[in-house]
């Protein structure tokens, strides 16, 4: 790391927490490709869209964290291989293999047979709220949504689906307990554990008894045709599982907050509601929930923006940043529902591109339309500012609470 680099707890302060915006517009400006120290582990943070863009697509710089350089050790530490060796952390031809199986599940046809599902399973959560007057919106609708839609895409059995999502909680919200970092780790660790084995003893029930879900049609995929390894059946519903759930529950909070903090917004969205596929893209462009792409390494040293990456570095791609960069989005700070859709990375680019993109924006316009249509007068019930958030340093964006009121 070169002497410029800042160190993680200066970039990641509580007003970051709140709104990272000034600081990725300071960074675009100031250190384009900031090198960041940190407990956990160094890194170079690429913060404009162009250099975004391409490096979402450079060769040179790897997701195989798995490969011979173990570069796992620094990022997810030892043991982690049952959940995160997956397509996510692998590059082509492993990932092709990876993705190509999984993606047969995301069969347009298939997802478009699930959305009287999705519809169905929104107005049951938005009917528990209506009589209320007030709802934690995180709570009450943001997790549950997508953890129930992405159980029964698997096939979690529906009695075990609150446990799963308890333990998926841990991981999502850890650093934020305000409990000693070793505490945090080994919760963390706890909660992968049971994860695994919660996974391990799935697969085996489903490959006794098979049903119409993604898990038993990966087994067959790994029984059958021999494409997939047990060990890549299990890391795969874990990738399909975290990724389903965490960034559509973060997603759907970051942008009711932006609804709700910009009224004009809102009561366009209300009187224009054949505008909501739009305004979906908008609102993730505006404040997504996975605020840096996965990790990537350099497989050789680069250079990007005069800054000197060396080999074996890890590389932050900052979507969030990208997204807001004034070459790209005129006036990128204010949300604009009708701003023409230039392409944004909040769903990442290149051959990670999000695999449940499709699936995503039907939730999200499911459940985002519900809210809007029937809680009248919906309102925070404290200011923004104050919302508990997941911490700054998390790599999620999203709020542990979002208390509302409207007119039950
Ligand atoms: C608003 C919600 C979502 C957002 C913003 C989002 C965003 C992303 C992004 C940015 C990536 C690329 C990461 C990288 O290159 O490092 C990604 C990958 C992925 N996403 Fe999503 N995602 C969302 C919802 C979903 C859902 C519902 C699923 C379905 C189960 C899903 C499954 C995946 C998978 C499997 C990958 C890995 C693809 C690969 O490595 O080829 N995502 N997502």
């Amino acid at each position: 790391m070169t002497d410029q680099a800042v160190p993680a707890a200066d970039l990641y302060t509580d007003e970051f927490a709140v709104d990272p915006y000034p600081a990725f517009a300071k960074m675009r400006t100031d250190s384009p490709v900031c090198p960041v120290t940190s407990p956990r582990f160094d890194s170079f943070l690429i913060t404009r869209f162009d250099d975004a863009k391409a490096a979402l697509t450079d060769p040179r710089l790897s997701k195989d964290l798995y490969g011979p350089g173990q570069h796992f050790l620094r990022i997810f530490g030892p043991n982690s291989e049952g959940l995160n060796k997956n397509m996510l952390n692998s590059d082509p031809p492993e990932h092709s293999r990876l993705r190509q199986i999984t993606s047969r599940a995301f069969a347009p046809r298939r997802l478009e047979a699930l959305r009287p599902r999705v519809a169905q399973i929104v107005a049951e959560l938005v009917d528990r709220i209506v009589p209320r007057g007030e709802a934690d919106l995180m709570r009450d609708f943001a997790i549950p949504l997508p953890m129930m839609v992405i159980g029964e895409l698997l096939g979690i059995p529906t009695r075990d689906r609150e446990r799963v999502l308890d333990w998926t909680q841990v991981i999502r919200e850890s650093g934020s307990s305000g409990r000693p970092p070793a505490v945090e780790k080994a919760a963390v660790q706890e909660a992968q554990a049971w994860l695994h084995g919660y996974l391990t003893d799935l697969v085996t029930a489903k490959r006794a008894e098979p049903g119409d879900d993604m898990v038993s049609m990966l087994i067959a995929a790994c029984d059958e045709e021999g494409v997939l390894s047990e060990r890549e059946l299990v890391s795969t519903t874990f990738l399909l599982l975290f990724a389903g759930h965490q960034t559509t529950a973060d997603f759907m909070g970051n942008a009711m907050v932006a609804l709700l903090t910009n009224p004009d917004q809102l009561d366009l969205l209300r009187k224009t509601p054949e505008l909501l596929p739009h305004a979906i893209e908008e609102l993730l462009r505006f404040d997504g929930p996975l605020p840096v792409a996965s990790p990537r390494i350099a497989t050789e040293d680069l250079e990007y923006q005069g800054v000197r990456i060396p080999e074996g570095s890890i590389v932050g791609v900052v979507i969030n940043s990208a997204n807001h960069d004034p070459e790209h989005f005129e006036d990128p700070d204010r949300l604009d529902l009708r701003r023409d859709r230039g392409p944004h990375l909040g769903f990442g680019h290149g051959v990670h591109y999000c695999l449940g993109v499709s699936l995503a924006r039907m939730e999200a316009q499911l459940g985002i339309g519900a809210l809007l249509r029937r809680l009248p007068g919906l309102r925070l019930a404290k200011p923004a500012e104050e919302l508990r958030r997941l911490p700054a340093a998390s790599p999620f964006r999203g709020l542990i609470e979002l208390p509302v009121r409207f007119s039950a």
